[in-house]
């Protein structure tokens, strides 16, 4: 018979501890709405205790999101049990999920805790979390590596105390396949009351075996799986959300088992994560990759046209990717614009749209037809939460092998302009010396990517830079058909998030 397995998604949590990714409240939103169109069951969506903006961010999810629960991390302390509590109350079906770690070497160097000691916390902590609410999920961090008779103990002891859904993660990615499907096994049997939880796992990608050591733990009795879009999170990720339903989907027979996942989503949601999350997806990454349903060889071509099945297992229309990717062109009104970002999972404000619309005709002007990814491209430049500061007003460089470059650059504050050139090792580089001189705010940058949305020579250029400010990560993204305008603009968009949380602090 085919059980349902229950998708528990961590983009938003473990996802966005990816070194370099941090997500505002608004783009959590956003993420958060798709993932709840896509179908998951349970969108865990922070840490609240980790910052007042992680606390805002989560509550705001929790407040707009329905149709699937609304988990928030916690340790096994009240502070962090009450910060989640506050931050889930308002959602439609609230989860607490507590921690703490269980294996010798974490309850010895990082906790400096006896296995006793780790037992009564876990207990008392989701007792408190069921004095706020019935959902309440218990990890053992660092599973894997824990004695298996001292975690039976600790999951009996939580189960009694109430936990609804006991987690055992692979914190490290260090487990195999046929190991990680025995833990489970273990657990079924030596875990009295078991029949009163849900197991799940949490598997990370460390030695590349997080979807498979996931599948196994499925076949043995696992309930729930956690899971990222696009395998996002800490180091090398988590187990990858699109290639554990689709291996489900696809292989019913041996799995027999199913999940509640709208599939024409998952094409989606992947690229919106990628984009908002400025972590681009690997060309072969498998179901959501560039290349994943490319066929190259000319034996392979020749067969697909004969019949699909020749070398596709999966249709690629049924995850959402459509061939024909020109969406609109410079006569399209407003209505298809808007009916065209609705259909890409995106639910503006009328604001946000009509800025995006005035973005959009500008460039239907240069450049005609506007595909897929550049409509994308130009409306996550839309999602703000934040005031925009600093407007660019102008821009001029003057580049080239024999001269040393350099950049003007006017931007706005409110009803004043202000004026700055500098010289760099670039345009790209001088125009940023020249708004650091207008802003002041001490940007360090982490990292810049420039990638152009099409194949085409008019493509547009999306820059997404990574940058660190006073201790805190900042994305920004830019676009346009000239490269250094979209660097200039991807610069502004931090200086502008940077500049809120400064004043916020004041
Ligand atoms: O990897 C891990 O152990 C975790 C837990 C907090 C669930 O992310
Ligand atoms: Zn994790």
């Amino acid at each position: 018979m085919t059980r349902r397995i229950i998708i528990f998604d961590t983009t938003l949590r473990d996802g966005e501890q990816s070194p370099g990714v941090a997500l505002n409240a608004q783009e959590k939103l956003e993420i958060a709405r798709q993932l709840a169109r896509l179908g998951v069951d349970v969108i865990e969506a922070g840490f609240p205790i980790t910052s007042p903006g992680d606390f805002e961010a989560v509550k705001l999810v929790s407040k707009k999101v329905k149709g699937s629960t609304i988990a928030a991390l916690a340790r096994t302390n009240a502070e962090d049990i009450d910060a989640a509590w506050d931050a889930i109350r308002c959602a439609e079906s609230p989860r607490i999920h507590t921690f703490i770690a269980s294996s010798p070497i974490h309850m010895k160097h990082k906790l400096g805790m006896e296995p006793a000691e780790v037992l009564e916390r876990a207990v008392w902590a989701v007792k408190r979390a069921r004095s706020y609410v019935s959902d309440v999920e218990f990890s053992c961090e660092d599973a894997s590596r824990s004695e298996p008779e001292f975690m039976y103990r600790l999951l009996q002891a939580v189960i009694e105390a109430g936990a609804t859904t006991i987690n055992v993660p692979d914190t490290v990615g260090y487990a195999t396949p046929e190991e990680h499907g025995e833990m489970i096994a273990g657990i079924v049997k030596n875990v009295p009351n078991i029949d009163r939880a849900v197991i799940s796992v949490h598997c990370h990608n460390d030695l590349g075996l997080a979807v498979a050591n996931s599948l196994a733990a499925i076949m043995n009795g696992a309930g729930q799986v956690e899971v990222a879009v696009n395998g996002i999170g800490e180091r090398a990720g988590n187990a990858s959300l699109e290639e554990i339903v689709m291996a489900l989907y696809t292989r019913p027979h041996f799995y027999e088992a199913s999940t509640r996942i709208n599939y024409s989503e998952i094409y989606r949601t992947s690229r919106m994560v990628s984009s908002l999350t400025g972590m681009p997806v690997q060309p072969n990454k498998a179901i959501v990759g560039k290349n994943a349903f490319s066929h190259e060889s000319g034996i392979h071509q020749d067969g697909v046209l004969k019949n699909r099945s020749t070398y596709e297992i999966m249709n690629p229309q049924l995850i959402g990717i459509f061939k024909d990717n020109i969406v609109l062109g410079k006569l399209s009104g407003r209505h298809a614009f808007r009916d065209r970002l609705q259909q890409l999972g995106y639910d503006l404000t009328e604001e946000e749209i009509e800025k995006g619309f005035k973005r959009f005709k500008i460039l239907a002007d240069r450049k005609g037809e506007i595909t897929t990814e550049d409509l994308e491209a130009l409306i996550t430049q839309e999602i703000r939460t934040i005031p925009e500061k600093y407007n660019l007003d102008y821009l001029h460089f003057f580049s080239g092998n024999r001269v040393v470059p350099t950049a003007t650059v006017g931007l706005t504050v409110g009803e004043d302009t202000f004026e700055e050139a500098s010289v760099g090792d670039g345009p790209v580089d001088a125009a940023f010396r020249a708004i650091d001189k207008i802003t002041n705010l001490g940007v360090v940058m982490n990292e810049y990517s420039l990638k152009a949305t099409t194949a085409g020579k008019d493509a547009l250029g999306e820059v997404t830079i990574k940058a660190e400010c006073d201790g805190r990560n900042y994305i920004g993204r830019g676009v346009s058909t000239d490269v250094v305008e979209a660097s200039v603009k991807a610069y502004i968009d931090v200086s502008n998030k940077v500049a809120y949380e400064k004043e916020r602090g004041k």
